[in-house]
């Protein structure tokens, strides 16, 4: 087959690979993107492009015959999921032996389906797990210029008090403050002037309406309508679609080769296709990079590779947990799907958690109030890639360390107000705290180990790492600030260092 050859390529176009396409097309480079998603920009047979939490069809998830969200049932009813023709849908949810990950699939990555919580780390915290980082450099520089091109906004304090649809919020924060509790606001990229609108009856509703995991329709600044439109804007970036790269090999010229999958909707592969790049920037996520890098190595194209590749993994301490309100503390039928608040104890020497406050939008009162927790769980773990594909060697006693931390915050929640917790939600009517999957897959590829302090692989020349898999296991907040601003920081240095003529 003819080999297709640019510039720069870009691997996967979640929030690394965004930064890096623009910042490249910026500079007069011409650059692929190819992305192993489809373009979420047609409407299906409903007029709309995405489905709804509360009927997932086949747009819902990567290639399954049933939908898999996180909350398995309520009221031990197996009322979420539903059955689904296997198609390229939005979200995937990766098995491992004892930890699934949820990832996003198609041009945006991960921005299509999360919650849109725009958090900037503690800078303490950012200092200590980046080490050789200038810290100073990335709050004065890179941090704000993330959040500015993301279009990071906050919810208006007034209409937070005031709005129906934020009532689980507020009576999550009065049980925290019933407990000594700090909480803050969570900036957002979902527009709270749409959703405004939304709630007001002048616009469709999104956040308003149940959608979210599966992709929102309107009113989210997902990346496709950010870095990607910017990128594409600037005349020198195309992205392909439904094409997964699975080898990078170097060729005698020391230009980098590339070998990728296009598949159908069916999820056949249709072609083979060759790619050649002078620099190559991998940014399939934490498990999408480790995977392509593992591959390589384990088929004898990048023997160099640094022996931590695959090291450093974590869930971001990841733990969902749900406590069960008094009758008269109802949370309300009307829950906006975008959380906007957190429980800070993040200062909390003896237990850091973070613990966002989120929705369960069912339409009906249900009494629960629902927490992402993240936790400052220091446990890591290891990819290998072999004849099963990609594995992860994280076990049930690490993720035990998550939900510990967390059942000691919430302990204290429930006693300070004579709650106890849910144990309908998760399956198992012993499960109370869901530990085995996270949203926030970091590490694989971590920044000053396997690469040099800008994301460089060691060991090879023009290749770069600028996702979520520099980020050592664990960040304390959500991580999709700290990835673009990383990416920001790795595109400033590499445009000037070495792609200057
Ligand atoms: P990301 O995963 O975004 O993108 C990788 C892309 O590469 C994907 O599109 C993938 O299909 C593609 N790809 C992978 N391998 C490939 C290959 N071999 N060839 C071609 N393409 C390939 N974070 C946050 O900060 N606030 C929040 O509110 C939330 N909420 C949330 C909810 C849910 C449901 C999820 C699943 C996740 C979140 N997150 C979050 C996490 C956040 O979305 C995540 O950290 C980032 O998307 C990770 O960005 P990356 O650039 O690392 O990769």
């Amino acid at each position: 087959a003819a080999v297709e050859s640019a510039p720069a390529i870009v691997v996967g176009s979640g929030y690394g690979a965004s930064v890096a396409a623009l910042r490249l097309g910026q500079a007069g480079i011409r650059t692929l993107v190819l992305e192993m998603g489809r373009l979420w920009n047609t409407a299906g047979p409903d007029g709309k492009v995405f489905c709804n939490t509360a009927n997932p069809d086949q747009r819902s998830m990567w290639f399954r015959t049933r939908s898999e969200a996180p909350l398995a049932t309520f009221l031990w009813l197996d009322v979420v999921n539903k059955d689904i023709s296997p198609y390229p849908g939005v979200l995937d949810r990766v098995h491992f032996a004892n930890m699934s990950v949820f990832v996003g699939r198609g041009v945006g990555g991960g921005s299509l389906v999360n919650g849109s919580m725009a958090v900037t780390p503690l800078q303490s915290y950012f200092a200590e797990q980046f080490p050789t980082v200038d810290t100073a450099e990335m709050y004065a520089t890179y941090f704000p210029r993330a959040r500015a091109m993301l279009g990071v906004n906050t919810i208006d304090p007034a209409w937070f008090e005031s709005t129906e649809w934020y009532k689980f919020s507020r009576v999550s924060r009065k049980h925290a403050q019933n407990t000594g509790l700090k909480t803050t606001f969570v900036p957002s990229v979902y527009d709270f002037g749409y959703m405004q609108r939304e709630a007001a009856g002048t616009a469709t509703k999104s956040a308003l309406g149940q959608e979210v995991i599966y992709g929102n329709n309107f009113g989210k600044k997902s990346l496709d309508k950010t870095y990607l439109a910017s990128a594409l804007g600037t005349g020198n970036v195309t992205i392909h679609t439904l094409e997964k790269v699975t080898g990078i090999s170097r060729a005698s010229d020391g230009s980098w080769m590339l070998t990728a999958d296009r598949i159908d909707y069916t999820g056949a592969v249709v072609e083979t296709k060759q790619y050649s790049c002078t620099y190559l920037f991998l940014g399939g996520g934490s498990l999408g990079t480790s995977e392509l890098l593992l591959r390589s190595r384990q088929s004898g194209t990048l023997p160099a590779l640094d022996a931590s590749v695959g090291a450093g993994w974590g869930p971001n301490g990841n733990t969902m947990l749900g406590r069960a309100n008094h009758l008269w503390d109802t949370v309300g039928a009307n829950q906006s799907t975008m959380p906007v608040m957190g429980i800070d104890d993040w200062a909390n020497a003896d237990n850091p958690v973070f613990a966002e406050i989120a929705p369960l939008p069912t339409g009906l009162e249900h009494w629960v109030s629902l927490y992402l927790a993240i936790t400052k769980n220091p446990q890591r773990a290891k990819f290998s890639y072999g004849s099963g594909g990609l594995a992860l060697d994280w076990s049930a006693a690490q993720s035990a360390v998550s939900s510990g931390m967390a059942k000691k915050l919430f302990d204290r929640i429930n006693s300070a107000n004579s709650t106890i917790y849910r144990y309908d939600l998760f399956g198992s009517p012993s499960r109370v705290f869901a530990d085995d999957f996270t949203y926030h897959p970091l590490g694989g590829c971590v920044l000053g180990k396997a690469t040099d302090n800008y994301g460089r692989v060691k060991g090879y020349s023009k290749l770069y790492v600028t996702d979520g898999s520099l980020i050592p296991g664990n960040i304390g907040v959500n991580p999709f600030v700290t990835i673009t601003a990383l990416a920001e920081r790795t595109m400033a240095r590499v445009l000037v260092e070495d792609t200057a003529p």
